[in-house]
């Protein structure tokens, strides 16, 4: 038997892509404050995003091309109609499957996870506290997301949890986040708050790594572990001697991890996106619906991807809005 050779997606600084993030919809059932501009977002007409064969379809090209794991994002990946065909669709591709979610839908898709082996879930948990938690999400929909993250962690899933750490919000809060991972098999990440369009980005908001850490030293000491990160991973990660479950910090504004970046992204509307800051974006959809090869069109835009956050490459940069207006805003990307 002969097995097939595929050419692996590299830029042109030799970085290897293996790794999509397919945004199911612009549409979310929550309103968070770092991600959804506070007036919302103009909804286009169905016929601009992909329906569930173009998902499948385009994700399979990707799969050709060597990606070897896909991450579905959103908006909130399950409001969308046709999610479980499309999780059932994509368990048929040779790939590992994960999903970013705000944890609403969970319960009902506890089955369609397990047949599929869907075992990596992420959900964003910026406060452990109810009337908090409703205020950054502009919704009241903390006490289902907690059951549902317990009805995970029972059912074994391997569960990560967000919180986008900003001052005066949830600063206070993250010896609570780490106390979370004492009894309880689950990864907390601490991120540094990113600026997209529409999300009134202002660093003074945020906290940086050496900040949360600085909080997280202070108390623990000697008992903050470092722990081997991944080849490819985003976050830092570390555990408390004696807790069972790990923390982490993700830190695009002061620590970019760029030179390991494996990430590619596929926007709802079909566009492939080289970084989550790339200004530029090619529509892959377009042409897939007209039935030509769209191998050349990923290719091409993995090997024009910039070295850092999308040409972004120094914190003034970052800070500058007019370049760091010219992305979508995250509703839109999907993390
Ligand atoms: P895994 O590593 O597969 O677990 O996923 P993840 O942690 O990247 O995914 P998730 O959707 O939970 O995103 C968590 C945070 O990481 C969000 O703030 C994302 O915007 C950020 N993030 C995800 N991918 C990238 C990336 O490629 N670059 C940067 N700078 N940040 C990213
Ligand atoms: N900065 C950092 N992280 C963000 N997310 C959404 N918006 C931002 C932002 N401005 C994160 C959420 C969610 C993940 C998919 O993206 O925490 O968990
Ligand atoms: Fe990759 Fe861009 Fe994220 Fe850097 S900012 S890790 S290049 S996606």
């Amino acid at each position: 038997m002969t097995t097939k050779q595929i050419t692996p997606l590299t830029d042109s600084f030799g970085r290897v892509h293996d790794y999509l993030r397919i945004s199911l919809t612009e549409r979310c059932n929550l309103r968070c404050v770092y991600c959804m501009p506070e007036e919302g977002i103009v909804l286009r007409p169905k016929s601009h995003f992909m329906k569930t064969e173009e998902v499948l379809g385009l994700a399979k090209a990707f799969v050709n091309l060597g990606v070897k794991k896909i991450r579905l994002t959103g908006g909130e990946p399950l409001v969308r109609n046709d999610a479980k065909e499309i999780i059932e669709g994509l368990s048929k591709l040779n790939v590992s499957l994960a999903i970013s979610t705000n944890g609403i839908l969970v319960d009902k898709f506890l089955d369609t996870f397990k047949s599929c082996n869907l075992r990596s879930i992420n959900i964003s948990l910026d406060s452990l506290n109810e009337e908090k938690f409703n205020a950054v999400t502009r919704r009241n929909d903390f006490t289902k997301i907690r059951s549902n993250i317990d009805l995970l962690l029972n059912e074994g899933f391997h569960l990560k949890l967000n919180a986008v750490i900003m001052k005066g919000v949830n600063d206070h809060e993250i010896l609570d986040f780490i106390e979370f991972t004492k009894d309880k098999n689950v990864h907390y990440r601490f991120i540094e708050f990113m600026p997209f369009n529409g999300n009134k980005w202002d660093w003074s908001k945020g906290l940086s790594f050496k900040e949360i850490m600085e909080k997280v030293e202070n108390v623990y000491g000697d008992a903050v572990n470092k722990l081997k990160d991944d080849k490819n991973d985003t976050a830092k990660a570390f555990q408390i001697t004696g807790y069972k479950g790990t923390f982490a910090v993700i830190s695009s504004v002061t620590n970019p991890f760029c030179d390991t970046c494996n990430r590619l992204r596929l926007t709802a509307d079909g566009k492939i996106k080289n970084c989550l800051f790339s200004q530029s974006e090619t529509d892959l959809l377009t042409a897939f619906r007209a039935g030509e090869d769209i191998t050349n069109l990923i290719r091409e835009s993995v090997w024009h991807k910039k070295a850092v956050r999308g040409g972004m490459n120094t914190f003034e940069d970052l800070s500058n809005p007019e370049l760091n207006q010219q992305n979508r805003n995250m509703i839109s990307i999907g993390g």
